[in-house]
């Protein structure tokens, strides 16, 4: 298959790049930084990136920014960081898929474990975690011709909690993380959420 991955330079996106190559697939991989660019941030960057791709089979979101701190301290901004970024970012890349790509498409988004297992200081990516989740589940409904959605909800990546300083221990590598998203790709799931396997959440 011919596939766009977004956020192809970061901890999660390079991995699922590899694991993709590795099993025969073309990745274009994609970033603000590469050629074509694309900003998930600026519908108009969106959907200049699709008219020079034109078709592809899926498009993999691994990008999307959002705000971590404590509910009191959290800023208007750093609120709409993750709205506009992480949350509507993911949601235009489908939106604007949909209208410019010629072929049917299957777009896995990113959202992450804080929608289920929140920890303090996350009520702003928690939220929009949450609102990817519920939009597939409902744009699902919605898509015809074969078109497909769905989101992977990675829980905390080995190499990110290592650069946090935190236990890395408990975490699965962003490679085996990279396995999701291949399920995704190759089931023929719409509108569900995807969990690295064994980091399901209690009760799914
Ligand atoms: N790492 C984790 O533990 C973890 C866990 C759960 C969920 N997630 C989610 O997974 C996603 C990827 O995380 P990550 O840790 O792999 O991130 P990362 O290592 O910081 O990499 C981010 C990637 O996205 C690209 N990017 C950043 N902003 C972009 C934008 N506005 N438009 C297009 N591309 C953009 C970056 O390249 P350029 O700078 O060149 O654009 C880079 O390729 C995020 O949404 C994150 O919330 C991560």
């Amino acid at each position: 298959m011919n596939i766009a991955v977004i956020g192809a330079t970061g901890t999660i996106g390079r991995a699922v790049s590899k694991l993709l190559r590795d099993e025969g697939h073309q990745v274009i991989k994609s970033s603000r930084n590469t050629n074509p660019p694309i900003n998930i941030d600026s519908p108009d960057s969106i959907e200049q990136y699709y008219r020079q791709i034109n078709s592809v089979d899926a498009v993999i979101c691994a990008a999307g920014n959002a705000s971590f701190g404590p509910l009191p301290q959290l800023s208007d901004k750093q609120f709409e960081i993750g709205l506009n970024s992480k949350l509507m970012g993911q949601v235009n890349v489908v939106r604007r898929g949909l209208e410019i790509l010629e072929d049917p498409t299957t777009y896995i988004l990113t959202s992450g474990m804080l929608s289920h297992s929140p920890w303090p200081g996350t009520s702003a990516v928690s939220m929009v975690n949450a609102g990817l989740e519920s939009f597939v589940k409902a744009a699902a409904l919605d898509l015809e011709d074969e078109n497909r959605v769905c989101v992977v909800s990675p829980p905390l990546i080995k190499e990110t909690a290592r650069k946090m300083g935190r236990d890395p221990d408990p975490w699965p590598t962003a490679s085996k993380t990279a396995q999701a998203y291949l399920k995704a790709l190759e089931s023929d799931t719409s509108g569900t959420t995807i969990y690295v396997e064994g980091y399901e959440p209690d009760g799914s």
